[in-house]
């Protein structure tokens, strides 16, 4: 046994010192930062792979600020898989598997795959991938016969304006205005279809230039997955499904079975970006960056709904959790990043983590007030909450459990809930509207706080901080205080 000296100390323990600072403006500071040695983001804001805080929308409002979003497990591999692609379908100058249609359908059927899958028109194939016709909804709108074939109201092939293989987003853009076009289909050399330029998606590829985005243009997204066998497998789809990076999400990420499915990912998928955690000490820190992990997660219980510290006994303070993570991977050789996961509550927080070390900062509960996120809405006293739950909660096992038995009859029985030990709450947060608002207020904070910190990077922020211990005292002070707050 042992004990360690030096205390734990977590965001409200302590403040930063301002530093002397060359920033005039709090426009002139850099917020980016590497997730992982490969992706980059414009602001260190990740949200949480929790079911009532990150699933498609999400992580498409999130990628689309600068940000990025995990889609969490708890749902079966196939559902899974399709979060990912509808973040990946989301955004991109080019739709690279556009929906089609066989020339021999009807009417009816292009109206109704329309509808299944919320676009405006369907590439018309022969069956083997050779574009026939282009089938749009002014095609269709208005259409007689809804029997009659899609042939006989498409766009035949002959006035069908095509672009080639390799086009850039201003060359679409071009021929998209000077044909007065709504769709563009990309075709190789041989005449065959390999994507569809849209106008509105060539809209949106402007309209939010800090956005998360892959070599193709497209938002990026990453996804959880466990350490189970099936859990390959699930890895597996994600990545081919386009999922940026996988997220390893286990609440004790220091253990052998964690350490072996990072071995085994990076085995198996050696140019996968693999998130490993979660962990709150150096050696956990230095052994899942030896085992080939891209980025730490670190975070054992600071979660706002989190017991696993009342619950087990264990954790370190979120601060001095961070700092140990940051040794940890020193000590193993590589240059990977810190995501300091959980715990914050304001900007202030954000500052701190990144400042003690972090690159940077998952949260859930804040997030899960937002218009985006999946949680459910209730009324309280008039106003308007949403629900949040740990993932290690009696609701949340409930629900895992549903899935499961969906996925596997053999599974346990609702009989066996009660076996359940939680490390987790079910709670109810603000309603915040949407979190494009909230990420500016934050990102706003750290601006400031790079300014305070003298530093126009988050590196420079890291290299001058000097934190200060306080008491409950300073805290006291440090929140509006003596006044009624209107
Ligand atoms: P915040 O404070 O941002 O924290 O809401 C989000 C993080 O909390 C972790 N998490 C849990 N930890 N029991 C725990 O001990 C749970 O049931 C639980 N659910 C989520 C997780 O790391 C998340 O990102």
């Amino acid at each position: 046994m042992k004990v360690r000296s030096t205390k734990g100390l977590t965001f409200d323990d302590v403040l930063l010192v301002p530093k002397r600072s060359p920033v005039s403006s709090r426009n002139d500071v850099d917020t980016s930062t590497q997730l992982t040695p490969s992706i980059s983001l414009r602001i260190p804001i990740v949200s949480a792979n929790m079911d009532t805080v990150t699933e498609y929308r999400m992580a498409i409002a999130m990628a689309r600020a600068g940000g990025i979003g995990i889609i969490h497990r708890f749902m079966t591999i196939d559902q899974q898989v399709k979060q990912v692609s509808r973040v990946k379908r989301a955004e991109g100058f080019m739709v690279e598997q556009p929906y089609s249609i066989s020339v021999k359908a009807s009417v009816n059927e292009a109206r109704r795959l329309m509808q299944q899958h919320d676009v405006g028109g369907l590439v018309v194939t022969n069956g083997q991938d050779e574009l026939v016709g282009l089938v749009t909804q002014r095609d269709i709108v208005l259409a007689p016969d809804d029997t009659a074939p899609v042939a006989s109201v498409m766009t035949p092939p002959d006035e069908i304006v095509s672009a080639p293989a390799g086009v850039s987003p201003d060359e679409a853009r071009h021929l998209l205005h000077q044909h007065r076009l709504e769709k563009l289909p990309v075709l190789d050399d041989s005449g065959k279809l390999v994507g569809l330029v849209t106008a509105q998606d060539i809209v949106k590829f402007n309209r939010h230039p800090n956005a998360t985005k892959d070599s193709k243009g497209r938002l990026r997204v990453g996804a959880a997955i466990g350490v189970k066998p099936t859990d390959m497998e699930r890895a597996e789809a994600l990545l081919a499904a386009g999922a940026d990076l996988l997220v390893l999400d286990i609440a004790h990420g220091h253990a052998d079975t964690c350490i072996n499915m990072v071995k085994n990912l990076r085995a198996t998928f050696p140019a996968a970006q693999i998130v490993a955690g979660n962990v709150a000490s150096k050696d956990g820190a230095k052994e899942l960056a030896q085992a080939g992990a891209d980025a730490i997660k670190v975070g054992v219980g600071p979660g706002s709904i989190c017991t696993t510290r009342i619950v087990t006994g264990f954790g370190v303070p979120q601060l001095t959790a961070i700092m140990d993570g940051v040794a940890g991977v020193a000590e193993s050789g590589r240059d990977i990043p810190i995501i300091a996961d959980g715990g914050i509550k304001a900007s202030g927080d954000l500052v701190k983590a990144l400042a003690a070390g972090a690159a940077s900062v998952m949260m859930g509960s804040m997030f899960a007030g937002c218009e985006e996120s999946p949680g459910s809405t209730v009324i309280r006293n008039g106003q308007k909450f949403k629900v949040v739950r740990g993932m290690a909660s009696l609701g949340a096992a409930m629900g895992r459990k549903a899935v499961e038995r969906g996925e596997d009859e053999s599974a346990e029985s609702p009989e066996d809930w009660d076996k359940v030990v939680p490390e987790g709450v079910e709670a109810v947060v603000p309603y915040r509207g949407h979190v494009g608002e909230l990420l500016y207020q934050l990102v706003g904070g750290l601006r400031s706080g790079l300014s305070y910190g003298g530093a126009f990077t988050i590196k420079q922020l890291q290299q001058n901080a000097e934190f200060i211990e306080i008491t409950p005292a300073g805290m006291r002070e440090s929140h509006s205080h003596d006044v009624n707050r209107i």
